[in-house]
């Protein structure tokens, strides 16, 4: 059968990187998180100081990009991908509510969404991949063969966080995720370069009542539509 790319977009916490993680291991492809990519760079920027109650360091962080290698491994207990800084795993730091509450503004800045776009093309240039983020349909692959995009209300999103994050151990206050998953929203749809939206040939999957389950099977059922006959 052919290799497609299918590009999964869509509001932060919705879900996506769960249903893009499930589907590729049913259908054996790889699987990218790109939010991670940026929350690495958002981590790397909180560690070597370039955030500050200033701002951040912009001038630096461009200089630094090159040093900023990100890589996935996968868990071997899990199977699921772990996203590694300069060989390390940080899969845990880039999930904290610090690196939540900077990771919109970096990913505004022009010169990193460069370095993660041209990082993204190079991982799915085989195909066989399936890319969860929030410009996959439009500006990373616009000629994906499956595009999702997926949506939900900000309080069952903000709640799925919550649920999360607590499920982990990590000290967490429902009101502050709300507020901090509709200031995402506001920064990622109205920002200069590569705003949230919807691509033209994207089919909207509304997963506000639906089970992991159902959703799984949605998802599945897409993926034979556009594989069938191929
Ligand atoms: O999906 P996520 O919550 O892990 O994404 C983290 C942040 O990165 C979010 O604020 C949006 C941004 N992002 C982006 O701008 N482009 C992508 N392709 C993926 C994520």
């Amino acid at each position: 059968m052919k290799k497609i790319t299918i590009a999964v977009d869509g509001y932060s916490s919705c879900g996506k990187s769960t249903m893009a993680k499930d589907l590729a291991r049913e259908i054996g492809y790889v699987y990218i998180d790109t939010g991670a990519m940026y929350r690495t760079v958002t981590l790397y920027a909180i560690q070597n100081g370039l955030i500050t109650s200033d701002g951040i360091n912009t001038t630096l962080l461009k200089q630094k990009m090159g040093d900023i290698n990100i890589t996935f491994t996968l868990d071997p207990e899990t199977g699921k991908p772990l996203a590694c800084l300069n060989g390390v795993c940080v899969e845990k730091e880039i999930r904290g509510m610090e690196v939540a509450a900077h990771v919109s503004p970096i990913a505004t800045l022009d010169f990193v969404r460069e370095a993660m776009v041209e990082q993204q093309r190079q991982m799915g240039k085989e195909k066989g991949v399936i890319l969860d983020g929030r410009d996959i349909g439009t500006v990373v692959f616009p000629d994906a063969e499956l595009k999702i995009f997926v949506t939900a209300s900000a309080e069952i999103r903000a709640q799925r966080r919550y649920d999360e994050l607590k499920a982990k151990g990590m000290d967490c206050d429902l009101n502050e995720i709300l507020q901090n998953v509709q200031e995402r929203d506001r920064i990622d749809t109205t920002r200069a370069i590569s705003p949230l939206r919807q691509a033209e040939d994207a089919i909207v999957l509304d997963n506000s009542h639906m089970t992991i389950e159902e959703q799984k099977a949605w998802l599945l059922n897409q993926f034979k539509r556009v594989t069938d006959g191929n």
